[in-house]
């Protein structure tokens, strides 16, 4: 089976982006892994912090690994996590990948953490892909009215640079006018000039796009098109599986068993995952 890296490699040289999707609940997981089979397409499967201390980490990597024991090219990443603690718990529990997010450290601070985070994943794994952070992305998986950001918080070219240089992450989350969640008050404007930037300077580097939720299909398109080899959904995830479980109950609220009043939730899921997959270019990769 082609590794995480493998994947992600090919979608930067070949222009497609490797969808990345949260996960706290066993049947949002298997939708995922349902859809990605149905589509031949890789994908990422997370836990946030949160996400993890809800289902378990060792419980979220046996799910996993009850996928990837058939074949399927699922990977396993700890998103967002922010402490060596909770990655390196992450690590020893046989994730497949980390986000080691030290971005609201002071700069020195958030390398030194994602460099030890780097050398404990490669003395566990040495193939291990690692993703850092560096920028300031606002906002929380949820919807919000609005949320200030400003060109203060962006990615800066030459940190990016450095902060590769000095960490040897493989993969980096930027912020180029990108938030987490979906903004109701408010158009969510990514800034393609300064991905571009970033991307010339660290040209060997997958490039993270967080917060893709919202975004209309053409600015993912654009942002594909402009270096993005993967792509962070989350919110829509959850609206639409919450949404789902309303009108379920709404419909039949004399309903206990959790498999039937669950189960447009699993097709809602199902049809997001697949609208995503599409957009993203992700379709037909699995030889
Ligand atoms: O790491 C998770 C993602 O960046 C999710 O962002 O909630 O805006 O989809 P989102
Ligand atoms: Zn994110």
């Amino acid at each position: 089976m082609k590794s995480l890296k493998d994947y992600l490699s090919q979608a930067k040289k070949e222009k497609w982006a490797v969808g990345h999707f949260n996960f706290s609940t066993t049947d949002q997981l298997k939708a995922f892994v349902e859809v990605a089979q149905e589509l031949k397409s890789p994908i990422m499967v997370a836990t946030s912090e949160g996400e993890a201390k809800f289902i378990g980490w060792p419980q979220a990597k046996a799910l996993v690994r009850s996928f990837q024991s058939l074949g399927a090219p699922v990977f396993l990443n700890a998103d967002h996590h922010k402490s060596w603690e909770s990655t390196k718990m992450a690590i020893d529990a046989g994730y497949d990948t980390v986000l080691i997010d030290g971005s609201k450290l002071p700069y020195e601070e958030n390398v030194a953490l994602t460099k030890k985070i780097v050398d404990y994943a490669r003395s566990v794994n040495p193939d291990m892909s690692v993703e850092g952070e560096l920028g300031y992305l606002k906002g929380e998986s949820q919807i919000q009215e609005q949320v200030e950001i400003s060109e203060a918080d962006y990615t800066k070219p030459d940190q990016a640079k450095d902060f590769v240089e000095q960490t040897g992450v493989d993969r980096l989350a930027i912020v180029f006018g990108n938030i987490h969640g979906i903004v109701t008050k408010q158009a969510e404007r990514l800034d393609l000039n300064v991905l571009q930037a970033v991307a010339a300077t660290v040209p060997n580097t997958v490039l993270v796009l967080h917060g893709a939720s919202g975004l209309p299909a053409d600015d993912i398109k654009a942002a594909i098109e402009r270096g993005i080899s993967n792509i962070h959904i989350n919110t829509e995830l959850r609206v639409a599986y919450l949404e789902a479980l309303k009108e379920a109950v709404q419909k039949n609220p004399q309903q206990t068993t959790p498999y039937k009043f669950l189960a447009r939730s699993f097709e809602a899921t199902k049809q997001l995952i697949s609208e995503k997959l599409q957009l993203f270019g992700s379709v037909g990769k699995i030889n």
